[in-house]
């Protein structure tokens, strides 16, 4: 089967197309024909090796964990899915492993694809909505009413998390370029800031939460920021988890403030009820640019500016 491999971490030109073996199924597991991928920056940190002393060097590495496509196959130990269900989700294999025809996962990273969106959309879906619902019920527990601040609102996190928030009742400020706010504007914040013309360290409001998406700001120069028992989010795990134990020290008097990190969680429960709010159209995701498997190197190259609207997504098939 065609598939994107990279043979050595590095820049987007590592990339390859080549013909490898289809995977082989497990018990618990769907073969999934491959139609879209959703690209993250996860994807991007991978390709350049970031991740190679927690997850080693098995090339060739194929990379990818949003999909979006048809079941072709079910282990023996599945009953939730069939073959030909169009399904969409984050899959749970050591590099991800999507960006060919064929991709296996786990079925708790799966939902039925939502009648309403594109193929495209719902690979655009699984990673950023997830990490958002995650983010806000799970690690900040928030309550309608509070406050968020979402720094990078025009990203794919970021685009997503603003809906999410005022799903459930939260007030959001919007941080991103100005060449972003109208973007922004139409999944309706309380309010934008264009971080190019306000210092936002200089904001007079105080919020409940700072979620960094982009990841640019740490808890000792935004925790002024904070109402007490506010929470500093950075959701680029490896980066703040080893500034914990000074920001663990920094807690003891902070009013009770937090900084905290975590990483998303594959759970198709999750993922159901991302797909009940999108079904309702509580839930729309922007595609920036979509990019066909041969040109992955030119997708690489432009999802790693950082300065997407929203996704990127490669097509597979039709
Ligand atoms: N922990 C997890 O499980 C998890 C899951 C998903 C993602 N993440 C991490 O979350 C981060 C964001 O992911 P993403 O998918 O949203 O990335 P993305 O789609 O590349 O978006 C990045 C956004 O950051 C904004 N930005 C860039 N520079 C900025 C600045 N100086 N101030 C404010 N905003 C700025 C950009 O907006 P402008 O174009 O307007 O500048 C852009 O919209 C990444 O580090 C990713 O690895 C973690």
């Amino acid at each position: 089967m065609k598939a994107a491999i990279i043979n050595q971490f590095g820049s987007p030109d590592v990339f390859e197309i080549k013909d490898i073996e289809k995977p082989i199924i497990k018990p618990d597991q769907l073969l999934i024909k491959v139609k879209t991928v959703g690209l993250n920056p996860v994807d991007w940190k991978q390709r350049k090796g970031n991740h190679k002393l927690i997850l080693g060097s098995p090339f060739p590495i194929v990379l990818g964990y949003d999909i979006c496509g048809e079941v072709v196959e079910t282990g023996d130990e599945i009953n939730k899915f069939k073959k030909g269900d169009i399904v969409f989700g984050a899959i749970d294999n050591k590099y991800g492993g999507a960006l060919t025809e064929f991709a296996l996962g786990h079925e708790n990273c799966f939902s039925l694809k939502p009648d309403n969106i594109t193929v495209e959309e719902a690979a655009a879906f699984p990673m950023v909505s997830l990490t958002s619902l995650q983010a806000f019920r799970d690690i900040v527990n928030l309550e309608a009413g509070q406050t968020v601040l979402l720094n990078g609102a025009s990203g794919g996190v970021g685009h997503i998390a603003i809906q999410v928030a005022k799903i459930m009742g939260a007030k959001v400020i919007a941080v991103a370029s100005s060449k972003s706010k109208e973007f922004v504007e139409q999944f309706k914040p309380d309010s934008f800031v264009d971080y190019k013309e306000k210092n936002i360290l200089e904001l007079d409001k105080k919020v409940d939460v700072f979620f960094d998406i982009a990841g640019n700001y740490d808890f000792l120069k935004t925790k002024h920021l904070l109402n007490p028992q506010g929470i500093y989010l950075n959701p680029n795990y490896i980066n703040t988890i080893i500034k914990m134990p000074l920001y663990k020290l920094h807690q003891i008097f902070s009013k009770g403030k937090k900084a905290k990190t975590f990483i998303m969680k594959h759970n198709n429960f999750d993922l159901d009820l991302i797909a009940q709010w999108i079904s309702e159209n509580k839930l729309k995701v922007n595609i920036d640019k979509t990019f066909p498997l041969e040109q992955i190197s030119v997708a690489h190259e432009y999802a790693q500016k950082g300065h997407n609207k929203g996704k990127n997504v490669v097509v597979i098939s039709n």
